[in-house]
């Protein structure tokens, strides 16, 4: 598993990281998740993703209870916070960012965590007292480092321009072979200011996987034949966008590479991308994902890609 530099952080994360969205919020047995974070060790993964809203603190307390058995060092931590945790606890004032981390850290058993990301803008909370807060989080030894999720360029620029606050070290986009949107202006501006990428849905939520056909009804044992875990992923089921990505097979093929390792070498491609957040409901995922580490595309692959996906691709 090859490692990249988190940013300006100094921390090297594992080219692959797991992350814990619709899957360890409850999509999936308590004993599945185990065995996918176990075998993320076994394959050289060090970086886990969740956030405070996964199931409503859920996600963090199944990572909290499994991570308990390794030691903490071993591993790099993200969370997030914004998106409401009741009635009343939404947001990235000052009193939220507060309160969230300590409810984060209690239900991740841990005093630290390595990355707090922001998991969208909030407009209602002044900018400079939102950084604050993140900044006092970094001096109480609770984060590391901050990151933003799907932040609009303008605050991220305004934030940089901030006197004496903490300095974003990551920025968490949906990106992949089928959605380019941050290469327009996020990632350029990342790559300016010393940030780096670790990207959401890479695999388009396992339709890049090819396994879903167009016209036919999705397979058991998939997100989007699951009632819990389907909600999100309607947009890719489109029978275009199916169609495009079975196009993707002869260019997997005819580059000796699985449909998944060509989607995650995709991402990877792209220096800004220090880590591709896959999801994963099964254990031989984590390590089907993980073998994605290391490889190279050629022009000709990737030119393949394009004019296989066409205009089904978002930029
Ligand atoms: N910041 C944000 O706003 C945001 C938003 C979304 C996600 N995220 C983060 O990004 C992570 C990844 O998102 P995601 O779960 O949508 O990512 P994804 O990697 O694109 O999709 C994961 C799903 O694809 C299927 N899959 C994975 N590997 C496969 C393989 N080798 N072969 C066949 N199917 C495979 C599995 O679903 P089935 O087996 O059930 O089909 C798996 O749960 C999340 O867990 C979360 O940490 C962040």
């Amino acid at each position: 598993m090859n490692l990249r530099q988190l940013g300006s952080s100094g921390i090297e994360v594992s080219e692959i990281s797991l992350g814990s969205w619709l899957t360890y919020s409850g999509g999936v047995q308590r004993e599945q998740a185990e065995a996918c974070v176990k075998a993320a060790f076994e394959a050289g993964i060090n970086f886990i993703d969740t956030a405070n809203v996964y199931g409503r603190g859920a996600a963090e307390s199944l990572l909290g209870d499994v991570l308990s058995g390794y030691e903490r060092s071993s591993y790099v931590l993200a969370t997030k916070v914004f998106f409401p945790m009741s009635d009343t606890d939404m947001g990235l004032s000052k009193a939220q960012i507060h309160k969230q981390i300590d409810a984060s850290l209690e239900r991740l058993r841990t005093d630290y965590v390595d990355l707090y990301q922001c998991h969208r803008y909030d407009s209602s909370t002044p900018l400079e007292e939102t950084m604050q807060a993140l900044s006092e989080v970094v001096q109480a030894g609770k984060a590391r480092h901050i990151g933003f999720s799907e932040w609009p360029v303008e605050p991220v620029e305004a934030s940089l321009e901030l006197p004496g606050v903490e300095r974003w070290v990551s920025s968490q986009p949906q990106y992949s072979m089928l959605w380019r949107a941050p290469e327009a202006q996020v990632i350029p501006l990342c790559e300016r200011e010393g940030i780096s990428q670790i990207v959401w849905s890479p695999l388009g939520q396992g339709v890049l996987t090819g396994k879903y056909s167009p016209g036919e009804q999705p397979p058991a044992d998939t997100r989007a034949a699951s009632e819990s875990m389907s909600g999100f992923i309607d947009r890719l089921m489109d029978d275009r966008v199916l169609e495009a990505v079975q196009r993707l097979k002869p260019v997997a093929e005819g580059a000796g590479l699985s449909m998944a390792q060509l989607a995650l070498a995709w991402v990877l491609r792209q220096p800004n991308v220090a880590s591709a957040i896959v999801g994963a409901s099964r254990p031989e995922q984590v390590h089907a994902n993980a073998s994605a580490s290391g490889i190279t595309l050629d022009e000709q692959t990737l030119a393949a890609i394009d004019a296989a996906l066409g205009d089904v691709i978002v930029r």
